[in-house]
């Protein structure tokens, strides 16, 4: 998620400009650039890498003196993270410049259109298209609320921008669509940005301007227009969070706030993953005949999942491999087998030793990653990005969620190419399409696993049953549950618990049996009756909306979905369970100790 901050007023800019993007760095960037306006020009400077490059450049540059202009921290979604993709994207007579938070999803279009026209792109990203198009509407219109209507009706996706005209000093205009923009005022200085937390050291009374909303700042004031350019009033609000709890969005950890962006990601990951070109060639997808995936953790767990959908779907042999395993292993497979490297980070120690290792020994290597510029998407021969942003918390939730949306969208494009899906795939399609909808739903049944933390967060140890894509989803579960909650949760497969561990079922412990697979529903039925029987207490997590678990001391009951896809609803009332139980014991969920967010080290 970029950062975006916007002034007018009777100040510097720029030193009000570096603060707001310093309060906004936590959510994560690459790169950064201020525009500030100056007599009658622009003057951008950005840089690549943190603020501090920002500053040197413009201490080496000298800072330009305007009192009005725009700011950007980037988290690069197209484009590698290089001051010629940095923001401010400007216009090349420099009479637009512009800030963007969001995905312009028919930025491919625009960008064939205006080249058409005679526009000369200098950037690999879709703000570019944005303020390109910005330009000629304003160039055709002239006015600029007339410009930000015609512009809200040709863009497609999501945007939060904030835009100057070299032409009109002293003022800054905002728009917005599904991306946050707030104003704010104080005496006779007026305020733009992405997020509370670089408001709050002027003003605790905000205003958040409408969907297609526009805003202009000058020296009057703020001044707001809904999306047909009319003038309309925009109340403030007053905001009582200090700067942390601004940074959470009023959430109490970033865990709990980033869970709840798991509807938007994965929505965003599959517009982005449908609609980017699949880094294999056909001939190369044909020609495959094993995958390989290696990662670790909850990526390694991400991986495990997506072994049940490519076989499915694809209808060749998937192994799944620990990355600390695999790097010591390297173990036999086709010469035409592709190795699917998971990492959110794209920079932990032991999975990108597992790329190094498949690259030298002649494989065919894929890198599904989250941040851009990471050293395994520069190294990977191919890359497929999630669409997570930056996810501060260490425990993954959005960017789990993200990958497995990921590798859906890849194993229907194998499938398609590979001519195994018989007859219409849209309806598989549309399913995966259609998941946030049911993530959200899910995030809604929070109260009840709340409750379920409460009866077990004092116990010490917890089982998660489960066969096939559901043994790999308690395996997430039980990954969080230890993670944030410290509870020694073990995950297995339903099948084996008679081969040993029923010996540890005694009165009251407790166990979770996940059910979505209707062909195996019945059997982990009958698992869950074995451990019903020896005094265990059960809640089952299931997608079946009709079944009848007579063992379950307690249900809890998800949308339907397409059993492929259950994985990503079945997890999301453990991520809940597992804050939860961190909560109850006082825990710090977000950094939990012991832990990091990236393992840069064996
Ligand atoms: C997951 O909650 C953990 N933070 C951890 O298992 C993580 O998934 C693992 O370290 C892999 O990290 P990566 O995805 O950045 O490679």
């Amino acid at each position: 998620m970029c950062g975006i901050i916007g002034y007018v007023g009777k100040r510097s800019a720029l030193p009000v400009l570096l603060a707001g993007l310093g309060r906004l760095e936590y959510r994560g960037y690459d790169s950064s650039g201020v525009a500030v306006g100056e007599g009658k020009g622009i003057r951008i400077v950005r840089a690549a890498g943190n603020l501090l490059r920002l500053k040197e450049k413009l201490a080496a540059e000298g800072p330009p003196e305007g009192t009005w202009g725009i700011g950007h921290t980037r988290w690069a979604t197209h484009g590698e993270p290089s001051v010629s993709n940095a923001h401010p994207q400007r216009s090349g007579d420099g009479l637009v410049a512009i800030v963007h938070n969001g995905i312009i999803e028919n930025a491919g279009a625009l960008r064939k259109e205006l080249s058409a026209a005679g526009y000369v792109f200098a950037s690999d990203t879709d703000t570019e298209s944005a303020a390109l198009l910005l330009h000629s509407l304003y160039r055709a219109l002239g006015d600029p609320i007339a410009s930000f209507v015609a512009f809200g009706r040709r863009v497609e996706g999501s945007f939060a921008i904030a835009a100057m005209f070299s032409d009109r000093p002293h003022e800054v205009y905002g728009i917005r669509r599904d991306s946050p923009l707030i104003a704010g005022e104080r005496d006779t200085e007026c305020f733009l940005a992405s997020d509370i937390p670089a408001l709050l050291p002027y003003t605790r009374r905000v205003c958040y301007p409408e969907e297609n909303g526009i805003v202009r700042l000058d020296r009057d004031g703020l001044h707001f227009f809904d999306r047909d350019g009319c003038a309309c009033e925009c109340p403030s609000v007053s905001v009582s969070w200090d700067a942390e709890e601004a940074q959470k969005d009023g959430y109490r950890h970033f865990m709990r706030k980033e869970m709840e962006e798991q509807p938007r990601v994965v929505r965003d990951t599959f517009l982005s993953c449908s609609e980017e070109a699949c880094p294999l060639t056909e001939e190369e997808i044909c020609s495959l005949d094993q995958i390989l995936i290696t990662a670790c953790g909850s990526a390694y767990h991400a991986g495990l999942s997506a072994r049940e959908i490519l076989e499915q779907l694809v209808h060749i042999p998937v192994r799944v491999e620990i990355a600390s395993e695999f790097r010591y292993r390297m173990p036999l497979c086709s010469s035409r087998a592709l190795v699917i490297v998971i990492s959110q980070s794209g920079e932990t120690a032991d999975s990108l030793a597992a790329l190094r290792l498949a690259k030298e020994r002649g494989f065919k290597t894929l890198a599904l990653v989250n941040v851009r510029g990471s050293t395994m998407a520069r190294e990977a021969e191919r890359v497929v990005y999630t669409r997570a942003g930056p996810e501060i918390a260490v425990a993954t939730t959005k960017a789990y969620s993200a990958q497995l949306m990921a590798m859906y969208v890849l194993a229907l494009h194998f499938a398609r190419v590979r001519g195994c899906l018989q007859g219409d795939d849209l309806p598989l399609t549309q399913a995966a399409r259609e998941l946030s909808f049911g993530i959200s739903r899910c995030l809604q049944g929070e109260e009840q696993m709340q409750r379920i933390a409460q009866q077990i967060y004092q116990l010490h140890d917890i089982f998660l049953v489960g066969r096939g894509l559901d043994h790999t989803v308690c395996m997430e579960g039980a990954l969080k549950l230890k993670e944030v909650g410290y509870l020694h949760a073990e995950a297995y497969a339903a099948g084996e618990l008679k081969h040993g561990t029923l010996s540890l079922i005694e009165r009251g412990t407790p166990v979770i049996g996940v059910v979505t697979q209707p062909r195996l529903a019945c059997k982990t039925a009958g698992n869950l009756a074995e451990v019903k029987s020896r005094g265990a207490r059960v809640v089952v997590i299931t997608t079946q909306e009709e079944a009848v678990f007579a063992a379950a001391d307690e249900i809890v009951r998800l949308p339907r979905v397409h059993p492929l896809f259950a994985a990503s609803l079945a997890v999301i009332p453990l991520q809940l369970l597992a804050y939860h139980v961190g909560v109850l014991k006082g825990l710090d969920v977000d950094r939990p100790r012991n832990l990091a967010k990236s393992v840069t080290v064996e």
